[in-house]
């Protein structure tokens, strides 16, 4: 698929149905990742493939014991959920199935990286630096290959347990959470994005 229709339709999918990723497509997607720029290419990063069902289902359960409240605060801050946008709305919508079924989601990547750069005194801001454009670099090799993908914080809401499941080094930052696999097209699928016309953004030879 041609980069720029990868680009397009590459909406954020957070209802999957059960069918697997091959351990060889999870691998070209870590290789996608790791053709993204990144400072000096230093290449501070790791990435953690999930796909065992207990270590997802305890991921699930911490998840879900807070996200509750997380959207509930989401909701108080516009006032209640009456008057939330409607596409916030459906987006608290698929990120609650999304932390509910995570046992079932075929595959999870995280994307983590240490302080590496510059070499003589190593900066944290240069991890997320390279981190988020490895995480896009996921998102757009899943695309192409019609594998759904979301880029999430939900490591936020169960950092200690994935440490501890996980064995993640406590000077390993943790950049994405990101859910994979193929779209439940009955709830969601690829499609054009809702984004604000470019003329809107574009300054030309000033602001
Ligand atoms: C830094 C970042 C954090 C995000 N965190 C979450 C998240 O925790 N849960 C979630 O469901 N989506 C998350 N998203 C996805 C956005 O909600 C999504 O990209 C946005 O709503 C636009 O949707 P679309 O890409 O389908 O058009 C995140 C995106 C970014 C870039």
């Amino acid at each position: 698929m041609d980069v720029i229709e990868a680009m397009n339709s590459c909406r954020a999918i957070r209802y999957f149905t059960n069918d697997p990723i091959s351990d060889e497509v999870l691998d070209g997607l870590i290789h996608a990742a790791t053709r993204a720029p990144n400072p000096g290419n230093s290449q501070g990063w790791d990435f953690v493939i999930i796909t065992d069902t207990a270590i997802k289902s305890a991921l699930s359960e911490s998840i879900a014991a807070v996200i509750g409240s997380v959207v509930k605060g989401m909701e108080d801050a516009v006032g209640g959920a009456d008057n939330m946008e409607p596409v916030e709305s459906r987006m608290l919508g698929g990120a609650l199935n999304l932390a509910s079924t995570l046992a079932d989601v075929p595959a999870i990547i995280l994307v983590c990286g240490r302080a590496v750069y510059p070499v003589a005194a190593p900066n944290e801001m240069m991890v997320w630096s390279a981190l988020y454009p490895a995480a896009q670099n996921i998102l757009l090799a899943a695309r192409a290959q019609g594998i759904g993908s979301c880029f999430t914080t939900f490591h936020g809401m169960c950092e200690p347990q994935l440490r501890d499941l996980l064995n993640i080094p406590e000077d390993v930052h943790i950049a994405a959470f990101i859910p994979l696999g193929y779209p439940d097209t009955d709830k969601v699928n690829f499609g054009p994005l809702a984004r604000k016309p470019v003329e809107d953004v574009i300054h030309r030879n000033g602001w």
